[in-house]
């Protein structure tokens, strides 16, 4: 098994506040629905078989590698995993998403969640072994996990959500079930990013991609407690942390003081503008808005350039976009807009 530390990649300098000679690029979603290859694989099996198979989870996790030419790889599974793990009766459906049949309302249900479960993700481990005799040293590998206030609300609300109301009505009314609720799928996330660290990720991310939906005082008591308490416990010797929200162009303040290596940018805010307010030596990666990508090549180029123009001579930035590649995006521009990065200079 090649476990490669990649510290002299540009990924992971990069994420270390070191200079390179261009920024890396990888994007988020970038193994995914976008991509025909995705569909082949994804009509032979459902997602959570795709997940759970770490021969096929690799052939996934490797397609934007092979056709994109990214700087990093990222694990393909979901943040969703945990929260079955937990003992969440998760399936995925095509046109619907995700979907908990059991939803987690009342103090039984939030008692009766496991907090024990390595060996329930296991598979996850063995998936990064597989990927990592692919990639053979190449580029580095990016695990992830969801943060506790993103899972939380799949769980509560048993599926996707607009306005996250059963969800908010449990951090209200409830607030102490919230916080056991919370603590539980901390502990579970801790212990899962550091079984991805052993199995040999060389990065991790956390996605807390409905931040936004919180106040900043509801942010800070049962989000960025958290994911502070999360980073706190990771063995991140060589291994960046990467924190992901959408609001993080309000909310970055806060997840800085969490103390990871990289706040990764959504696109409401001028990233230069957002580095220099963060603590020096910290990264940043962002932060194109993605619906770029359905625009013209010439716009595509031109919005590249400005972003890579205005962080000219900053040391400390990933290029990627503010959330994730939309299933409908043309294959071509994703390609197109990673030659353009990797090009310029
Ligand atoms: O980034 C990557 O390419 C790695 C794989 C990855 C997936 N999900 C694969 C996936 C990652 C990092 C995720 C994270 C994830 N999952 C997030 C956080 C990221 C973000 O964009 O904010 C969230 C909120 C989820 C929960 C989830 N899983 C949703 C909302 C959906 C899509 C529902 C839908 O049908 O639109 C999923 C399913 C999912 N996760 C797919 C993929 C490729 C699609 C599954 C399919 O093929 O049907």
């Amino acid at each position: 098994m090649s476990t490669a530390n990649q510290l002299d990649s540009l990924f992971i300098k990069a994420a270390f506040s070191q200079k390179t000679e261009r920024p890396p690029v990888w994007m988020m979603r970038q193994a995914g629905r976008f991509m025909p290859e995705y569909w082949e694989i994804k009509n032979k099996y459902s997602f959570l078989e795709m997940c759970k198979t770490p021969e096929i989870a690799a052939d996934v996790t490797m397609l934007p590698v092979d056709l994109l030419g990214i700087d990093a790889a990222i694990l393909f599974s979901d943040i969703l995993v945990t929260g079955e793990a937990m003992g969440g009766d998760l399936s995925f459906t095509q046109g619907v998403g995700p979907k908990f049949a059991n939803p987690v309302r009342t103090a039984a249900d939030v008692d009766a969640l496991e907090t024990e479960v390595g060996d329930r993700l296991q598979y996850v481990a063995d998936a990064i072994q597989v990927i990592q005799q692919r990639l053979n040293g190449t580029i580095p590998l990016i695990g992830f996990a969801g943060a506790p206030f993103t899972v939380m609300s799949y769980l509560v609300e048993g599926g996707s959500s607009k306005d996250f109301k059963l969800t908010k009505l449990m951090l209200h009314n409830h607030p102490e079930l919230a916080h056991r609720l919370l603590a539980k799928i901390a502990k579970v996330t801790t212990d899962y990013l550091n079984l991805q660290i052993a199995a040999g990720v060389n990065a991790v991310q956390i996605f807390d991609s409905w931040a936004q939906a919180l106040s900043w005082d509801d942010y800070r008591e049962f989000s960025h407690q958290y994911i502070q308490q999360i980073i706190a416990g990771l063995n991140r010797k060589d291994i960046p942390v990467i924190s992901f929200c959408k609001g993080s162009s309000v909310f970055a303040p806060l997840m800085a003081e969490a103390k990871p290596d990289v706040v990764s940018i959504d696109w409401n805010v001028d990233l230069k503008d957002i580095k220099h307010r963060l603590p020096s030596g910290m990264a940043v990666q962002g932060n194109l808005d993605p619906h770029i990508l359905y625009a013209d090549k010439a716009v595509i180029k031109d919005r590249i350039h400005r972003l890579l123009d205005r962080m000219r001579g900053e040391d400390g930035f990933i290029f990627n976009l503010g959330h994730g590649i939309m299933p409908d995006i043309p294959f071509d521009h994703v390609k197109y807009a990673v030659e353009v990065i990797k090009e310029y200079r």
